[in-house]
C-alpha cells in the first residue's frame, strides 16, 4: 500500500466517494460521516434498510466531544484501554451528527480500528478530523468480508467503490458493540459480543456489561438472522458429526463441512479451523464463503465450545444459522432417503 494510495482514497472520500478499507475485524465501506448524501450511497450500495445506524470511525486521537454529547467517564476509561482496537462505543450523539449515520436515534457509534492503512487513511482524511461512516462492506445480510477479494465479490461490478487491499483481516468477527447511552439507568449494554469480552470490559470500568433488553436500540448485526452464506447452515455438536454426515450422505445430500476437531468425514468439501477462538474467528467468514462456493448444498458446522471466550463466534455461527432451521432435519427425514 503506497501512501499516495491512502491519500487517493482520502481524496476521494472527501469528495463524497466511497471507499473499502481494511480494519482489524472486517472490510468497512466507508463514506464521509458529516456528508449525508454519501452515507446515503452506502446503504443504496449495500441494499440496507436506512434506518440501520453505521459506526463512525476515528482516527487515532480524535477528539471525542466532536462526535458525542455527555461522556461518561467509563468511555474515557474503555478509549484509553482499547483504541485502537475492536470496541464499538455507543454514546449520546453530538447535534451536528447527521441522521444518516445514526439511524435517527439519539445516539452516535464510535470506534477507531488498529488496522495500520485503516488508520493511515483516517489520519489522512480532513486531516484526521474528520469521521468516516463505515459498516462492514458485503450486501445486507451476508458474510462480511475480511479479505479485498471479499469485497471484490460482494460489489465487484461496482465502479463506484475504490477497495483498498490490507491483506487478511486479523480478528475476522465484527467489532465489540457496548452501549453507554444510558449509563445511569440501564449499565454497560453488550450489543454485540467480539473479540474484547466482558470481562475484559469489567476489568477497566468495575461493572459487567449486561445482555441487551427489549429497549435496546436497533442493531442490524443484532437481527436474528445475519452473517449468512448462500447455503443454508447447520450447527451439529461433534460427537454427531460423523454419523450425520454419514446418513446424509446415504441420502445424497452434498455437504460441506466447518469444523475444529480432527474429522476424517464424507463431506464434499471441509475446511478445518484452529481449535482456539481466536485463530477460529479469524478463519470463520473465509471459511463461510469457501463452503459456499462448493456445489454443497448444506454447510454443516461442528458446534464450537460453549464458554465464554467463544462467545463472538457463536453469536455469529447462531445467526448464520437461523434462517436454514429445520432444513437438517428436513435432509434425514426418512422419505428423503433415495
Ligand atoms: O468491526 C466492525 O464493527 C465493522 C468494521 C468495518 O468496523 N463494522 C461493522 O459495521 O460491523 P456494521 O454496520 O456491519 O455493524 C455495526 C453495527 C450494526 O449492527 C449497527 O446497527 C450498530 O453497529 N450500530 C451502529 N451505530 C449504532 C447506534 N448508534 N446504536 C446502536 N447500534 C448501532
Ligand atoms: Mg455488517
Amino acid at each position: 500500500m503506497t501512501q499516495q494510495a491512502i491519500l487517493d482514497a482520502a481524496a476521494r472520500l472527501a469528495a463524497g466517494g466511497l471507499v473499502a478499507f481494511p480494519t482489524e475485524t472486517v472490510y468497512g465501506l466507508g463514506a464521509d460521516a458529516e456528508n449525508p448524501a454519501a452515507v446515503a450511497s452506502i446503504y443504496a450500495a449495500k441494499g440496507r434498510p436506512n434506518d440501520h445506524p453505521v459506526i463512525v470511525h476515528l482516527a487515532p486521537g480524535a477528539d471525542l466531544d466532536y462526535w458525542a454529547a455527555d461522556i461518561p467517564e467509563e468511555a474515557r476509561q474503555l478509549v484509553a484501554a482499547f483504541w485502537p482496537g475492536p470496541l464499538t462505543l455507543i454514546l449520546k450523539r453530538h447535534a451536528h451528527i447527521p441522521d444518516a449515520v445514526s439511524g435517527g436515534q439519539d445516539t452516535v457509534g464510535l470506534r477507531c480500528p488498529s488496522h495500520p492503512v485503516a488508520m493511515a487513511l483516517l489520519s489522512a482524511f480532513k486531516g484526521g478530523q474528520g469521521g468516516v461512516a463505515a459498516p462492514s462492506a458485503n450486501k445486507f445480510g451476508n458474510v462480511s468480508p475480511t479479505t479485498a477479494q471479499h469485497v471484490r465479490d460482494e460489489f465487484g461490478g461496482d465502479a463506484g467503490i475504490a477497495v483498498l487491499d490490507g491483506g487478511a483481516s486479523q480478528v475476522g468477527i465484527e467489532s465489540t458493540i457496548l452501549d453507554l447511552s444510558r449509563l445511569a439507568t440501564h449499565g454497560p449494554v453488550l450489543l454485540r459480543p467480539g473479540h474484547i469480552g466482558a470481562a475484559q470490559i469489567a476489568a477497566v470500568i468495575g461493572a459487567m456489561p449486561v445482555a441487551p433488553d427489549q429497549t435496546a436500540p436497533r442493531a442490524s448485526g443484532t437481527l436474528e438472522s445475519h452473517y449468512a452464506p448462500k447455503a443454508p447452515v447447520a450447527l451439529v455438536p461433534g460427537e454427531q458429526v460423523q454419523g450425520t454426515l454419514n446418513a446424509l450422505a446415504e441420502r445424497g445430500r452434498k455437504v460441506a463441512l466447518i469444523h475444529y476437531s480432527p474429522l476424517l468425514t464424507r463431506a464434499c468439501a471441509q475446511h478445518a479451523l484452529p481449535e482456539d477462538p481466536a485463530g477460529y474467528a479469524h478463519g470463520l467468514y473465509a471459511a463461510l464463503r469457501a463452503m459456499d462456493r462448493t456445489e454443497a448444498e448444506l454447510i454443516l458446522v461442528e458446534t464450537p465450545p460453549q464458554d465464554d471466550n467463544w462467545l463472538g463466534v457463536n453469536d455469529r455461527l447462531r445467526r448464520a444459522a437461523h434462517g436454514s432451521t429445520g432444513i437438517l432435519q428436513d435432509f434425514l427425514a426418512k422419505d428423503s432417503l433415495q
